[in-house]
Formats: structure tokens, C-alpha cells, sequence
């Protein structure tokens, strides 16, 4: 059989268990990780090229014959790495930067879900301040007490500000449109109603017609222990999120899954890779929070694993637009996936500290790494999420149980990590 030449985008956790994921099927692939890290380096090849260097991941693949490409992160997305690559006539796993935009701009989701009859929070969008002034106004004026104010484009996951009062909300449209806290991703802002419900990850794969959801998730934002403290990129995820009942998925595969990848395609922009659905499930029923155009980190650090079919032939067949004859199954088990961080994370943080006890961990652990460079066969802290620690186990009780006891065999300087990942999952499963 042919080795197959594999990139895969990206240097974070989602990215080495991605790469995991590709080599477990027993195929004979090189994967080239660009930019990777120095844990993905045990399992693959690192390539020093920036993740949205374009032109320099084109030529890479071009030059070195690679086969298929797994565009990861929303950067390279948004930039038309997937576009640049096909028209090349190299494969690969992702939207184009037209079908992205689902994810890199909020005025694009949110004026495509009102369009279809998406359910969604209510919502306006403006390109002034003044009028987004005077919106709020009589807003508040109409008894709301709370808002949400969100920057149109990318923000690095930092540009939804929860407002509950007018001053508030009013700051933080100065801070998006006026003081350009995210640069032109704040040219428009969408302002819309505050929600209340768990939230739950579907990961979906699509093939621009076909839309395959993936076992559901539950990440973990806030940096401290009962949802307190700073948002994050994610320190710890769960799967499946037992919130979402059977019901529940029926409604949102017929009312939100399916009229989404429609309406994708009803627009000319028909989209193809990982549609992450982020949802909110209130008391008028399930309602879309966020598109992300991408594998979600670290939803993806659970998801992955409790897939039974092969991944690679899956991406394939997104990419191909055969999705509808292939075989996506998943375990009945449970996952969990416990953020090793660098204590300051998200603010500031020391790094370079030796990783020890990777060695120590059980069989059944993955480790999968992130924040982390290699020198001299020893691994380093080089990052605010240094890595994640996943089980996946017949249940959700014993997952959380053997990720905490792996990520307490694992040691390196300011270590910090929630203690709580999979506490509310497993306390509504006990409420069953
Ligand atoms: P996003 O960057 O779009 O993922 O939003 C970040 C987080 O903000 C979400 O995961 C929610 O917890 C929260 N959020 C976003 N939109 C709303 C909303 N309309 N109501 C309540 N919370 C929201
Ligand atoms: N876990 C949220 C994200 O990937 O954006």
C-alpha cells in the first residue's frame, strides 16, 4: 500500500489528536505537522511554517507531493488556505474562505440564520456606534437588564462581551468600534439577546450536502473551578454531554443541523470539513450560540478518541462529497479530557519548565500535547495550554476518575488545572 503524505495544520492539542486519531487506523501515513509542537514532534514531523503562511504551506506541499491537507485552525480558514490548496489540485479538509465566513463573520452567520428560520438569539447589527448607542438605549429603556455585544470577525474566542447594564454595554461598543480593540474585526458589531442554558458542542462532518454529527460534547471556558474566572481557549472537555438527550438531537438535526448545511449550499457557498454547532439549550428549545467553521479545541480532544471508524476515509469523504456512503460510528463510551495549563493562563504566565511523568501514565491515557517544545529529548512548558490529559472509558465516571488520576502523575513547574472538569455532567446524570 502507498504511504500517504498527510499535513495537518496547526500546533495545538485538537491538532495532535487529529494526527492520533489518522495514525491509529493502522495506515501507513507520514504526517506532517505545520507548525505542530514538540510532543506532536514524537509522532510526526514538524514543519517551521506559520499556520497562515499561505503561500508557504502551498509551496511545502506542493513542493513535497503531499496527498491531503487537514486545515485545523479558523486563521488559515478565513485566509483561503483551503482555496489556494485546491486550485493547486491538492487535497484537502476544510471550507473555503467563502463557506468560513459562517464562523469569521458574525453579521454573515446570524443575517443566514434569520434568512432560514435558524433559531438563534434575536439580534441587530450595526456599523456605527451612534446607532448602536441609541439601539441599547431603548433597549435597557424596554426593561432588559441584560445584552450581548459581539465584535463581527475574529477575536481570538475574546469578542462577545455579556453586558448587564447600559453603561456597560455602551463601554464595549466603544471599546470594539471605537478604540478598535480587535482592529477591523470590530468594523460591525451584532448585538443581541442574552440566553440562558447548558450549552452543548456538536462537532458535525460535511460534505456541502451531507451533514454527519459527530458524538456530542461539553467544554469547559472559565479558568476556574465552577465556572468562575476568565474565559479560556477550553480547559477541559466531556463527551458525550448528557444535556443533549435523543429528543434534543432529533430537534436540532431537523431544525438546525440540516437547514444549516441547506442554506450553505442554497447561498452558493456549499460547506465542506468540521461544522461545529455551539448551542444553547433553553427553555424554547435549542438555539445556535456560535458557528466555528473547524474542529473545536479541546471538544475535539474527546470526540476524537470515541470515534470507531476511520478518520482519514471520513475527511475524504467530505472532501470528495461521499460522506452519505461512509461509515461514521462512534463508541458508546465517555470521554474526558483534563487542561494541564501554566498557572496565570490566560493573563500571564512563566514558561520553560521541564514536563515530567508522561511515562508514568497509564495505557488507556492519551496525552495530547500543546503548549510544549522539545530540547534535547525533553520536553518544556512553552505555552498557557500546555496539554491535555484524556480517557475514554465505558462511562463518564470512570473517564474523569482516570484523566485526574493521569494528570497528577504528570508534573511540571506552576502546573495548574481545574478540579472540577465533568462535575455538572456527571451531576446531571445522577439527577436521570
Ligand atoms: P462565542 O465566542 O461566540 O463562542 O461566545 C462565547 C461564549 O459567550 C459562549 O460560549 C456563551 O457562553 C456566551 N454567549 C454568547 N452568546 C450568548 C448569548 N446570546 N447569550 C448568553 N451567552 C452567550
Ligand atoms: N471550544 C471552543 C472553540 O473551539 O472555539
Amino acid at each position: 500500500m502507498k504511504i500517504l503524505k498527510i499535513a495537518v495544520i496547526g500546533s495545538g492539542g485538537r491538532e495532535a489528536a487529529v494526527i492520533k486519531k489518522i495514525l491509529e487506523s493502522g495506515r501507513r501515513a507520514n504526517i506532517y505537522a505545520i507548525p505542530g509542537n514538540g510532543g506532536i514532534a514524537s509522532y510526526a514531523e514538524c514543519i517551521d511554517i506559520a499556520a497562515t503562511d499561505i503561500s508557504g504551506i502551498t509551496d511545502f506541499c506542493k513542493k513535497n507531493s503531499i496527498d491531503y491537507v487537514v486545515v485545523t485552525p479558523d486563521d488559515p480558514l478565513a485566509l483561503g488556505l483551503v482555496d489556494m490548496l485546491t486550485s493547486k489540485n491538492i487535497l484537502c479538509f476544510g471550507p473555503t474562505q467563502a463557506a468560513a465566513r459562517i464562523e469569521s463573520s458574525k453579521v454573515f452567520s446570524k443575517n443566514l440564520m434569520k434568512k432560514y428560520n435558524i433559531p438563534t438569539a434575536a439580534y441587530e447589527t450595526f456599523n456605527d456606534s451612534t446607532s448602536a448607542n441609541a439601539y441599547l438605549k431603548d433597549y435597557f429603556a424596554n426593561g432588559h437588564n441584560s445584552v450581548v455585544i459581539k465584535a463581527d470577525g475574529l477575536a481570538l474566542g475574546k469578542g462577545v462581551i455579556i453586558c448587564t447594564s447600559l453603561e456597560q454595554a455602551q463601554s464595549a461598543v466603544h471599546q470594539i468600534m471605537i478604540e478598535k480593540k480587535f482592529a477591523s474585526s470590530g468594523n460591525q458589531i451584532v448585538i443581541e439577546e442574552f440566553l440562558e442554558g447548558p450549552e452543548v458542542s456538536v462537532l458535525s462532518f460535511c460534505d456541502g450536502k451531507t451533514v454527519v454529527p459527530m458524538v456530542s460534547s461539553m467544554d469547559h471556558k472559565r479558568a476556574l473551578d465552577g465556572d468562575k474566572g476568565l474565559n479560556t481557549g477550553g480547559m477541559g472537555a466531556i463527551a458525550p454531554n448528557p444535556f443533549y438527550t435523543h429528543d434534543i438531537a432529533c430537534v436540532c438535526y431537523n431544525k438546525i443541523f440540516l437547514p444549516t448545511i441547506a442554506a450553505m449550499q442554497q447561498e452558493g457557498f456549499p460547506f465542506k470539513g468540521c461544522l461545529y454547532f455551539g448551542l444553547m439549550l433553553t427553555e424554547d428549545g435549542p438555539k445556535v450560540i456560535e458557528y466555528n467553521c473547524r474542529f473545536g479545541d479541546p471538544e475535539t480532544q474527546v470526540v476524537l478518541p470515541l470515534l470507531q471508524s476511520d478518520l482519514y476515509e471520513i475527511m475524504l469523504a467530505c472532501t470528495n462529497g461521499t460522506l452519505n456512503d461512509t461509515l461514521v460510528k462512534f463508541s458508546a463510551g465517555a470521554a474526558a479530557c483534563v487542561v494541564l495549563a501554566s498557572e496565570g493562563y490566560p493573563e500571564s504566565y512563566e514558561k520553560d519548565f521541564e514536563i515530567s511523568g508522561i511515562d508514568k501514565v497509564e495505557k488507556d491515557v492519551e496525552v495530547f500535547f500543546a503548549g510544549v517544545r522539545s530540547d534535547n529529548n525533553k520536553l518544556y512548558t512553552n505555552g498557557g495550554r500546555v496539554l491535555g490529559v484524556t480517557v475514554a472509558a465505558a462511562n463518564l465516571n470512570s473517564a474523569v476518575a482516570a484523566a485526574y488520576k493521569a494528570a497528577q502523575s504528570i508534573e511540571f513547574k506552576n502546573k495548574f488545572c481545574r478540579s472540577d472538569i465533568g462535575k455538572t455532567a456527571l451531576e446531571r446524570l445522577s439527577a436521570n
